[in-house]
């Protein structure tokens, strides 16, 4: 079983990315291989709307090819779970998250969009169906946001065909901190994202034996 954690922040070794590993920690001692992607200093261009992915010659096929989104992609491929933390920033996720999120529709386009094949059972085939997903957040607000945020993640794994879990807390991690390395005193915080860590192992792990 292998669950990847992706750190939203373009603040290397920040909140998000202590969390995340916290995160994963839990997930490893549930016997997951584990692996980090930290978003800060990647290249994540954009969606530009342009429709290639969408055509009949290149469904799922992306025209944007110089930057670091593909190599992510194969990670979430790989994985049967994928942890997903973001700072909080003005209520939401961070660009650069959303930016993976919108690039991200070519992994439902891969065998043709959802209007293209009505009626066929299941759907067409996302990429990402069936993975199990958890959500944190952090802010430097006590009530910041991260509840907003944890809901973009959700929500994203939603449309993706993921299967989502919370944790003994809520809909996810939820921590307090502002300036970098400060969510090491957010003990609730540090807790509530081991428990998405656990949870996402755990349902992982149910669904390998199932298989
Ligand atoms: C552009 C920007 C917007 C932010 N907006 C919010 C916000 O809406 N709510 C909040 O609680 N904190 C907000 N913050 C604070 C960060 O979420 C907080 O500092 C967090 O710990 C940063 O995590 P990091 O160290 O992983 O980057 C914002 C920070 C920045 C830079």
């Amino acid at each position: 079983m292998k669950i990847i954690g992706i750190s939203g922040s373009p603040r290397a070794k920040g909140n998000t990315d202590i969390l995340v590993h916290e995160a994963l920690k839990a997930a490893s001692e549930m016997g997951a291989e584990t692996e980090f992607i930290a978003l800060a200093g990647k290249k994540i261009k954009p969606c530009t709307g342009c429709g290639t992915c969408r055509t009949e010659s290149s469904k799922g096929i992306c025209s944007i090819k110089d930057d670091d989104v593909p190599r992510i992609y194969e990670a979430m491929k790989g994985a049967d779970g994928i942890i997903l933390g973001s700072p909080v920033y003005f209520l939401s996720v961070t660009a650069q998250l959303k930016a993976l999120f919108d690039r991200s529709i070519i992994l439902r386009y891969a065998k043709g969009t959802p209007q293209d094949r009505p009626g066929v059972p299941g759907g067409p085939e996302f990429l990402l169906k069936n993975k199990v997903g958890g959500a944190i957040a952090v802010g430097g607000g006590r009530d910041g946001g991260q509840l907003f945020a944890i809901n973009s993640m959700l929500q994203w794994m939603l449309l993706q065909n993921m299967i989502v879990v919370g944790n003994n807390y809520g809909m996810g991690g939820s921590a307090k901190a502002g300036t970098k390395g400060d969510v090491k005193s957010d003990e609730i915080g540090i807790a509530m994202a081991r428990h998405v860590g656990l949870r996402v192992a755990e349902v992982a792990g149910r669904i390998e034996e199932g298989k």
